[in-house]
Parts: structure tokens; sequence; C-alpha cells
């Protein structure tokens, strides 16, 4: 059964052919499926599992949403927002000191702040002691009389899941009801995989159409057993199947670091701009484009991208980079 949902999003996100793309890679059908253009903040994917975060948060009468991330983190300003819009109070646990305004990622917590959010850095630069800490302040607040609702970083947990596997059957009904596969099933979705809540998602639905993750933070071994483990408890929790691990490939596309774009990564991002008008993050969106060019190549048949969001980091990135004149 689907959770309570608290409605955020303006679904289905279109789903577009990327001609001028197509022309430059020399292939056959390209699909955009633009989570960028999820309609609530500039929340991208990060809406879809707050929908159910928040939906439960409500169902239990909690009255404030805890959570976290890195300073540039997109989950953060969405959880803020959406947690306003649902009436709820927001503390953002957020790794770094006072001086969270690090001129990158500072205008996602300028809008967690402007939807009052209460942002508590924790002074440690270390984006594992997160959950942790988010857990204690979530005990802290149940100890003074409050109804905290914690979330760990990302969203990801088998509720917060279930927002890409609905997701999933969202793009598997477009795909059905549109003329833009030409017929034919995908032969591969790709988006980028960070701490792997919307991978695991697409893969609890069990889709018709394979999935290549691209992890931009953690090594191979750590994602998949992750993404595994969140797929499996969140098809329990809708009374799914188990899911078939063989629908799901991941690659590691960390390269020069988290955040830190190649210069491969750059030109990705670039060329999604100049044919396809895409704002693509060099955390995310850059890494999993760049692996969608290299891949598109060598498969039959559409491939779809799955475009996250991320657009506030991106744009944040492009203005360094043109005052730096480095474009
Ligand atoms: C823009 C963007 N794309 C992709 C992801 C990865 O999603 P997930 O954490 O569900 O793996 C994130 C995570 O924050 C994100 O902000």
């Amino acid at each position: 059964m689907i959770p309570p949902r608290f409605p955020l999003a303006v679904l289905p996100t279109p789903l577009v052919r990327a001609h001028q793309l197509e022309a430059v890679l020399g292939r056959g059908r390209v699909l955009l499926k633009r989570d960028d253009l999820a309609g609530f903040a500039v929340g991208g994917n990060k809406t879809r599992p707050l929908e159910y975060l928040l939906g439960r948060a409500l169902a239990d009468r909690c009255d404030v949403l805890v959570t976290g991330g890195g300073p540039g983190s997109n989950f953060c300003p969405a959880a803020a927002v959406a947690a306003r819009a649902a009436g709820l109070d927001c503390e953002l646990v957020v790794c770094g000191g006072d001086d969270w305004d690090d001129g990158y990622g500072s205008a996602n917590l300028a809008i967690a702040a402007a939807a009052g959010a209460c942002i508590r850095p924790i002074g440690d630069h270390a984006r594992e002691a997160l959950d942790a800490a988010i857990e204690e302040r979530a005990a802290d607040l149940a100890a003074a009389g409050r109804r905290p609702f914690p979330v760990p970083r990302g969203g990801s947990t088998p509720l917060g899941t279930v927002g890409f596997a609905v997701a999933a059957d969202e793009l598997t009904a477009q795909l059905e009801q549109s003329v833009l596969a030409g017929g034919a099933e995908p032969a591969l979705v790709v988006l980028a995989v960070g701490s792997g809540s919307s991978c695991a998602g697409l893969l609890a639905a069990g889709p018709p159409w394979p999935v290549l993750g691209v992890s931009v933070s953690r090594p191979l071994q750590e994602i998949t057993s992750k993404v595994h483990a969140l797929a499996q408890a969140c098809a329990r929790l809708l009374g799914y199947p188990p899911p078939r691990p063989r629908r799901l490939e991941i690659v590691d596309a960390r390269g020069p670091g988290f955040g830190v774009a190649s210069q491969a990564d750059r030109a990705a991002a670039r060329l999604a701009l100049h044919t396809e008008g895409l704002l693509l993050d060099d955390t995310y969106g850059a890494k999993a484009f760049a692996v969608l060019t290299r891949r598109a190549g060598g498969v039959r048949g559409p491939v779809v991208f799955w475009h996250t969001g991320g657009v506030v980091p991106a744009v944040a990135a492009l203005r360094r980079r043109v005052l730096g004149g480095r474009m």
C-alpha cells in the first residue's frame, strides 16, 4: 500500500526528447526526465521523498522536521521549504562551522533560512557524522516536549525511497502513453547516485528498463549494498516482490572527489547546456551526464537521462567560473 503523501511536486515531471543532443552524439533517441522541473522550490529529485516523509510526519502529528546535510546539500532547502508548507518547524544539522556561507552551497542554505529553518552547524566537516547528530538533536527536542521527525541526510529511508518507486511507475506510464520512445523500451535509464534513495526507489518498483546509477560520493561496494538494502526495504514496505538486482548497474564516477567535476564532466555539462538548455551541477548532474554521453554510443535503443536537479549549485558554479574567466 502506498503510504500517506503530502503533495508538493508538479507531477508527472516532463519527459522530452533531446533532438540537438542526439544530433551531436550521432545516435537515436535520448530522452530527458526533467525532475529539475519538479515544481516545488528548487527541490529537484528530493521533492519526491519529501512528499512521503512529510506525509508520515503529519500522520504521526510531529511538529518539527529534523534533518541535515553538507553546506551544499540540495535536500536541506527542499526539506526546509516543504516542512514550512506542511506547517512544521525545521531544524537542519549541517557540517562545517558557523561560517556556512562558503560561497558555493550557501545559496541553498539561504533558501532554508528564508523558509525559517533553524540551522545548526556541528563544527565537523565529516558528512558521516551528520546522521548521529540528527538523531541526537531529535532526542533533545523530544526531551523538551517537542514531537520531532528525524530524517537522515538525503531522506534515504525506506519510506523516502517510496518517492522514486512511484516515479518509476510514472516514467513507465509516460513511455507507454507517448510516442517519445518510438515504441521501444529504454535500453538504459541513467541517474546520479548520492545517498542512494532515488536509484533504490527505481529498483524497488521493478521497472521493465535497466538502471545505470552514477555514484558521486561513495565507493562502489558501499553504495551498491546501500541501494540494494534500501530497495528491498522499500519493496517490502509497499508489498512489492523483492527487486531483481540484475536490472541495476552502478559505476564509480567520483573522479577528482565529491563536488569536484573533472574536465570531462564540465565538458559534458557544457554540452547539456548548449544543446538542451540543461543546467547541471558539478556534484551530481555533470558526472551523471558525462557517463551518459560515454555510454550512449554502446547501447541500442532509447536512453533516458534523469535530470535530478541541483540547479542552485549549478548556477553558483557557473557564476564563479564566468567571474573567474574560466568557462
Ligand atoms: C541534484 C541531485 N541529484 C542527485 C542526487 C542523488 O540522489 P540520492 O541521494 O537519492 O542518491 C542528489 C542528492 O542530494 C541531488 O541533490
